[in-house]
């Protein structure tokens, strides 16, 4: 098969194959494979819905025999035995030993679903409009979504008004250079500031789409005790870097705070297929039944994956796996920026790391680094402000040889594109 045919017939609108101009037909672990046999390594894990990597066998095996059983695949929001299995494995292996007392409301099956819902529940349970989101923040694409989305180019695409939000300053860039804390309280505690107090606060721990910005633990606790003391919700966004990728499974664990509302999807399932779910504390589970829904909220062969990749978390120990890792990307990727040009930035955690090309004032050369690397063997994505930087988001279960296979070949693509 050519391109022609996605060329031809698919919108304007495709995006990530522009830049990954080849057929794929199959995948395993770290690797997906085009049809002229060509292999990849696959950094970029379907933008964070892969931790596991492509098939892994024992989801897949999970996956097959609930297929050959005539195991229900849609479901509505029916009890089924996948559902079942799915919040019983939650509670068990995940919620219950993290102390986190949450009900999971299942909604439309992709991230801007769960976000939308967040949303709208906690004005309904707040009686309140407004909603403080982050600079540089990304949460979706839907109206809602899109209106706490930072992205100035997304925000356009709106074509109408992104109403009822109030961008907060994240703390990176000139930002960093103040004291955001102190700035958001006097928000909050002016009468006067002209900006109505929110139903929440939503936010990302660490930006991965805004360019792997890891906000301070101190500051994620004094937002949520800021939260606390204005009577405010506080919503973690946890679709790209929960499930493990900052080394817990949740992504707040690491400031050992509890946000009183948890967006999860991509790397719920497992295995990529579509899920996405609320957790909400039983206090603010303030809904009337089908007061919000959706008709693929029951998407039962992820539910089957998603208790198969609960049991992956504990068998394989993902949390050892990504310190080890992680390890190996943060002395690796800083010693490649300190040879090449030490203008380069390296920022992230866990096993999302960014190399943020920005300083070197070159918009071009994110774009041939990338192609350089897909040359080369290599998928990896840009993220950022300005889109310049290389975004790491290897599968968790990447093997080390395979991380350090991906980091030669980063390095030689810069290599090659700064000479
Ligand atoms: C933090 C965050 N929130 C929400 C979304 C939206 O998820 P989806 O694209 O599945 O709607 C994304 C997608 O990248 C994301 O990274």
């Amino acid at each position: 098969m050519l391109v022609d045919v996605f060329e031809q017939y698919e919108s304007e609108v495709r995006s990530y194959c522009r830049a990954f101009p080849t057929v794929f037909t199959k995948a395993k672990g770290a690797y997906i494979e085009a049809q002229d046999g060509r292999r990849y390594l696959d950094f970029f894990a379907g933008a964070g819905a892969l931790n596991y990597g492509h098939n892994p066998d024992s989801i897949k095996h999970k996956l097959i025999e609930y297929l050959q059983n005539d195991g229900i695949l849609h479901g509505l929001d029916m009890y089924t035995d996948a559902k079942g299995a799915f919040l019983k494995a939650l509670q068990e292996r995940i919620l219950i030993p993290r102390q986190l007392d949450y009900r999971v409301q299942f909604c439309g099956p992709t991230g801007t679903n769960a976000v939308e819902a967040a949303l709208k529940l906690a004005r309904k349970v707040t009686g309140r409009r407004n909603v403080f989101t982050f600079q540089g923040g990304f949460h979706g694409m839907t109206l809602g979504s899109l209106a706490c989305t930072g992205n100035s180019y997304n925000r356009a695409a709106a074509g109408t008004s992104l109403p009822d939000v109030t961008f907060m300053p994240y703390p990176f860039g000139a930002m960093k250079n103040i004291d955001t804390i102190a700035y958001i309280e006097a928000v909050l505690s002016d009468s006067a500031s002209g900006v109505d107090k929110p139903a929440a606060m939503i936010l990302e721990t660490v930006q991965a789409e805004g360019g792997v910005v890891v906000a301070p633990v101190e500051w994620l606790q004094k937002i949520r005790a800021l939260c606390d003391k204005h009577d405010i919700l506080l919503i973690v966004d946890d679709i790209q870097i929960g499930c493990g990728r900052t080394g817990g499974f949740f992504s707040f664990e690491r400031a050992n705070i509890k946000p009183d509302i948890v967006t999860l999807s991509k790397s719920i399932s497992g295995s990529g297929l579509p899920l996405a779910i609320v957790l909400l504390k039983p206090e603010f589970d303030k809904w009337q039944p089908g007061e919000h829904n959706g008709t693929f909220r029951g998407n039962q062969l992820a539910f089957v994956s998603a208790t198969a990749g609960l049991e992956l978390w504990d068998s394989l120990n993902i949390p050892a796996q990504v310190e080890t890792k992680s390890a190996i990307l943060q002395k690796e990727l800083s010693s490649i920026a300190e040879r090449l040009d030490p203008r380069i930035e390296l920022r992230g955690l866990g096993m999302i790391w960014g190399l943020d090309l920005t300083p070197l004032k070159e918009p071009t050369l994110i774009d041939q680094v990338t192609t350089k690397c897909f040359e080369e063997g290599l998928i990896i994505e840009n993220a950022g402000r300005k889109g310049q930087v290389l975004k790491f988001l290897p599968p968790l279960t990447v093997t080390e040889t395979e991380l350090r296979e991906g980091i030669d070949i980063v390095e030689h693509a810069l290599l090659k594109v700064l000479k």
